[in-house]
């Protein structure tokens, strides 16, 4: 059956749910004290988060006919567990800036982020908890598999940058658990608010596993190629970390002599001067790893499409398929 879902409904409905969204993330920690546990929990909240994983659950919910209304305490609970993982991952990263703005750390310390952190992962599960389903442990587990995998990406994501003959098969296992976890985990959690048959919850999860890779090789991506500001992080903090991206080890597959001599270099000292990312952009652009990695997220993206033709609601498994589409040609 065929829905008239055109890109721009898609893009209203993101629209408004991204306000609603924000608008009950306004209403969480209200708590005043203590003021370095409650304040760095809104601070990152209020920054600009695309608001993706929380859009999807919502989306979720209603393309397997339950409404978007059930399923927001688990999408803001999705969406607080996604930024508690943001405030530990610039600790480890040690980056400077997220959404254009100082990291938690950077503006407290390290302290303040980790606790902050592990106060926001308990109160995603009580959001969870209060959403109008009769399958909390369900919903519990989702986001308790997602918890664990994530570390366990994070974890290989810091292995892999002390190791120096790391596969992009390695690469592609370490995002599946880092990023591609949570986003299935959004949309499942989604499905389950709206009271989904498992055979549905298989088909969202793939839908996501799909889609959150194309959306971790596109965050590599624009980590060093976003115009400038655009990506409110420092550019090219993964080649000045020495991250394990698919533009790197596939780019020292692609080259020889100098250019490749300067990319194992990023490999073998675990990174490189900000004064010399300049320089690998620059064999970026020139070795034809930009178009191989748009390919990549083109088919990861198609694949996810498929995988979710028989969702109950025609028009919601569009309003998916839309939105997958934007994520793919994002720049932001
Ligand atoms: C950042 O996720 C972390 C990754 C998994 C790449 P987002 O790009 O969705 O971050 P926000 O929520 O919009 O800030
Ligand atoms: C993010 O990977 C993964 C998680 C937050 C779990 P990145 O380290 O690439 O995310 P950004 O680029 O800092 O948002
Ligand atoms: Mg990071
Ligand atoms: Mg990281
Ligand atoms: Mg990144």
């Amino acid at each position: 059956m065929n829905s008239t879902v055109t890109q721009e409904l898609v893009e209203k409905k993101y629209r408004q749910y991204h306000k609603r969204i924000n608008d009950a993330l306004g209403k969480c920690f209200e708590r005043e004290r203590p003021i370095t546990l409650y304040s760095p929990a809104r601070y990152i909240l209020e920054g600009k988060g695309k608001r993706i994983r929380p859009f999807l659950t919502l989306l979720a919910s209603e393309a397997v006919g339950g409404s978007s209304e059930d399923a927001l305490n688990v999408a803001l609970a999705v969406e607080i567990l996604h930024n508690f993982t943001l405030v530990h991952d610039d600790i480890m990263d040690q980056a400077e800036l997220r959404h254009g703005r100082p990291t938690v750390h950077r503006k407290w310390n390290v302290n303040a982020a980790i606790l902050s952190g592990d106060m926001m992962i308990a109160y995603a599960y009580e959001l969870a908890l209060q959403a109008k389903s009769s399958r909390h442990g369900e919903l519990i587990h989702i986001l308790n598999h997602a918890n664990i995998t994530i570390c366990e990406g994070q974890a290989l994501d810091m292995e892999l940058e002390e190791q120096k003959d790391a596969t992009i098969a390695d690469y592609l296992d370490m995002i599946a658990k880092k990023t591609g976890c949570l986003i299935s985990a959004a949309l499942e959690a989604g499905g389950v608010a709206g009271d989904a048959a498992e055979e549905h919850l298989r088909s969202l999860v793939i839908f996501g596993e799909k889609i959150g890779r194309a959306f971790q090789i596109q965050d590599d991506y624009l980590d060093i190629m976003a115009d400038d500001g655009k990506s409110g992080k420092i550019s090219g903090g993964d080649v000045m970390n020495g991250k394990k991206t698919y533009l790197l080890l596939r780019s020292l597959e692609l080259t020889s002599g100098k250019e490749h001599d300067l990319l194992k270099t990023v490999i073998m000292n675990k990174g490189i001067g900000s004064d010399r990312v300049a320089e690998i952009k620059a064999i970026y652009e020139r070795c034809g790893v930009l178009d191989e990695t748009a390919s990549l997220i083109n088919s990861n993206t198609e694949e996810a499409l498929s995988a979710i033709e028989s969702l109950p609601s025609p028009e919601g498994r569009d309003y998916l398929r839309g939105f997958a589409n934007i994520l793919m040609k994002r720049d932001f």
